[in-house]
């Protein structure tokens, strides 16, 4: 039993294989068959012969629907018709499942595409994220470990929020309120005064209302925190794991990369670092650009837009506004008025990829800045521990996985960047 991306690479050309997978396309030209096979990895074209396989196989392959599962029996040979450059001329052709009328056709619309989500994961535009994705996802464990960071598990069940109160989503916990994690913000702030470099791979929630087309209700976090490190320290980090995501999907699949609009070599590119500037800075570019943002404000779509028109990489924007900003991030020592914090912002739409920062290490600044955003600082009193025991410079950031997924296949939403995705509007199938 082969692949078929073994076969489109070349490796069994001339060979007898069994290849296994499911019907993409069909057409019956006289006493021929040709029945488009996918699987996992690829669609390739079986060419079925009346006068050389079976009676029975030959209806079979004539009379077998779309998504029907099929094992092929056959040899490959390198033809230049035939789609992806080879084709399977088969021996035997047997329908292990003979499907009903599979109920997706061609120029569908979004909404109905996402109700039969779970049939739609089989085609080959999701198929080939989800390639790429598994690609990112391995990469990012990779660069984490290479760079000595333990992967650590923070809980998905918490007391409160780090991320502020409109995104909590709010769960009943045997009669009594808990939250589902927005971040691993306060746990990792624990933890990196026991192992020092952590990072970890996982899902967070947002009860995010706004409908964007880069916001989910469910997303995968990539999170990192370092101690005796500063913001400088987590950046470099920050750009080290993006590009070593963008070389690795470049490396091992470049065919899906060019299947999503994008080609290697502008993958490959993607190296450090990134472009930087100050949110001050920011301002004055856009100020240039015809756009008046009010100092304080937070970037939105159309700024970020216009900050990444034209670039190939994504920018660091460091030095925000601290009134727009989480308690934990520390302030500025030279301007008050400002943190130690950082985005990641990539361009065609899709914005912030990363966040991250110093963190404040002072316990009365961080009750104070608590209070400030209406919180009580009764409810974060475990995790204050982490001032008043060992408190030390550290960093660290988060990235959301379908952000930079969005990204490095030019995704139109977000949601394509995820096989079930969860919305404002929908959580299901
Ligand atoms: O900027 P955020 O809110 O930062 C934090 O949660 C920090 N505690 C992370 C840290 O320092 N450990 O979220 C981090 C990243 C964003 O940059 C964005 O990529 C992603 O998480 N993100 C979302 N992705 C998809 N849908 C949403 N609703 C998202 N909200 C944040
Ligand atoms: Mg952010």
């Amino acid at each position: 039993m082969v692949s078929i991306e073994e076969i489109l690479k070349g490796r069994h050309t001339g060979k007898a294989v069994e290849l296994r997978g499911w019907i993409y396309r069909t057409r019956t030209v006289g006493g021929k068959a040709f029945v488009v096979v996918r699987d996992a990895t690829g669609t390739i074209q079986v060419a079925i012969a009346r006068d050389v396989v079976s009676p029975e196989a030959f209806k079979a392959a004539e009379k077998s629907l779309i998504e029907s599962a099929v094992i092929v029996r056959g040899k490959v040979v390198a033809d230049k018709r035939a789609p992806g450059g080879y084709e399977v001329r088969a021996e035997d052709f047997q329908v292990v499942h003979f499907a009903e009328k599979f109920p997706i056709q061609e120029d569908q619309s979004e909404e109905f595409l996402l109700d039969v989500r779970h049939l739609w994961v089989r085609s080959q535009r999701m198929t080939t994220i989800f390639r790429i994705r598994h690609t990112v996802f391995g990469a990012v464990h990779q660069y984490f470990r290479d760079h000595g960071f333990w992967e650590v598990s923070p809980p998905m069940i918490t007391p409160a929020g780090s991320e502020g109160g409109a995104t909590l989503f709010e769960v009943e916990y045997f009669g009594r309120k808990a939250y589902l994690t927005q971040s691993w913000q306060l746990y990792a702030e624990a933890l990196v005064l026991a192992m020092e470099k952590i990072y970890y791979l996982g899902p967070s929630f947002r009860a995010e209302k706004s409908r964007t087309t880069r916001h989910l209700t469910e997303y995968w976090h990539a999170e990192m925190e370092q101690a005796w490190a500063g913001m400088d320290d987590v950046i470099q980090h920050a750009e080290g794991v993006i590009s070593h995501a963008c070389q690795r999907v470049a490396e091992e699949r470049p065919d899906d990369v060019v299947a999503m609009g994008r080609t290697p070599d502008f993958l490959k590119a993607v190296k450090p670092p990134f472009e930087r500037m100050t949110y001050d800075e920011a301002l004055k570019l856009l100020k240039a650009k015809g756009i008046d943002l009010e100092w304080g404000k937070d970037l939105r779509t159309l700024e970020e837009r216009a900050l990444t028109e034209g670039k190939s990489k994504p920018i660091v924007v460091t030095h925000y506004p601290r009134i727009s900003q989480a308690f934990y991030k520390a302030r500025d020592p030279k301007h008050p008025d400002l943190v130690l914090g950082f985005d990641v912002i990539g361009g065609d739409g899709v914005g912030e990829i990363v966040g991250g920062s110093e963190r404040e290490t002072d316990l009365e600044a961080i009750k104070k800045a608590l209070v400030e955003q209406g919180e009580d600082p009764r409810a974060y009193e475990w995790y204050l521990d982490s001032r008043r025991y060992g408190s030390v410079q550290h960093a660290g950031f988060g990235m959301g996985m379908e952000r930079l997924i969005q990204w490095i296949c030019k995704l139109g939403h977000i949601r394509d960047a995820v096989p079930f995705p969860r919305t404002p509007g929908r959580f299901s199938p």
